[in-house]
């Protein structure tokens, strides 16, 4: 089983959008027998409405995981979702109570790694899907990880937004010391806009190769309609350049992740 999370402190720079779309790309070139989990770790429930639908309709989910309610077995939170080999851990907004009595639980920030240590054999991949902050999630995430990705808008702040997005990934290797990453995806890139092309240049003088500049994900209307309509964009519109995007990030991540199992197993 390998490990990636979809993580920047940002706001709105994508992370739902790529979590839901690559994992369903990626689910589209596994072969048969291998499997995904995706894990979505903030109470906003973006990726658990796109891929099940309304997160406030669902009861047995991600808040299991902290026992704070404790009403349900850990092996319920997983639900099929309309795409083969492809399962999630949805979130809806009682994620937050975690947040709200974490001193009262014991290992709170170690909880999805020990979850996912106990599912290790039933899956292959898993994506989780981080909120928008350094809290308790975003740890939980980085602390179960073999992989970050970091999606980044180029915009003001973007340089600063992945230094401390950084600086992060420094204390949870504290924790966890085989976290990598797996780059810096430029998202909702627009390459008409003067800023854009200015932040990739400081972008890439930053960062260098992690900046993945073959990967990135442009902005584009059908995948925001989609996205309005539960769907991705695999479902939505087959000529859409976020499809080939997306399919060319999935590939990217594939052979990443399988990469890495392989040497693994090798050694
Ligand atoms: N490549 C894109 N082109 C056009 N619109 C996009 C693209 N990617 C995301 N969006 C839209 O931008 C908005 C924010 O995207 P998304 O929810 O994926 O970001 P996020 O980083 O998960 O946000 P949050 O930090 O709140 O969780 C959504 O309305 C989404 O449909
Ligand atoms: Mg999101």
């Amino acid at each position: 089983m390998k490990v990636l999370s979809i993580s920047l402190q940002k706001g709105g720079v994508g992370k739902s959008t790529i979590t839901a779309n690559l994992a369903v790309g990626l689910s589209r070139i596994i072969n048969s027998r291998e499997r995904i989990l995706v894990v979505d770790m903030d109470h906003q429930g973006n990726l658990t409405y796109q891929m099940l639908g309304n997160p406030a309709e669902i009861d047995k989910t991600a808040i299991e995981l902290f026992n704070v309610e404790g009403k349900y077995k850990k092996t319920d939170i997983v639900h099929n979702t309309r795409f083969k080999n492809l399962e999630i851990i949805p979130s809806n907004l009682s994620l937050s109570k975690a947040e709200l009595y974490t001193s009262q639980i014991i290992n709170a920030h170690t909880r999805l790694n020990d979850y996912l240590h106990q599912v290790v054999f039933m899956y292959d991949y898993v994506i989780i899907d981080c909120p928008p902050s350094l809290g308790l999630f975003t740890l939980n995430a980085l602390i179960s990880s073999d992989y970050v990705m970091i999606p980044v808008v180029p915009e003001k702040y973007a340089v600063m937004a992945v230094s401390q997005m950084m600086e992060t990934i420094k204390i949870a290797r504290s924790f966890n010391d085989k976290l990598q990453l797996a780059g810096i995806v430029p998202s909702i890139l627009d390459m008409r806009y003067r800023i854009h092309r200015s932040t990739m240049d400081t972008l890439k003088a930053n960062f260098g190769n992690l900046l993945l500049t073959d990967y990135y994900i442009g902005t584009n209307a059908p995948l925001k309609d989609a996205a309005n309509v539960k769907k991705t964009i695999f479902e939505y519109e087959t000529r859409a350049a976020s499809y080939k995007q997306f399919q060319n990030l999935a590939q990217y991540v594939y052979r990443l992740l399988r990469a890495d199992e392989n040497a693994e197993k090798g050694s």
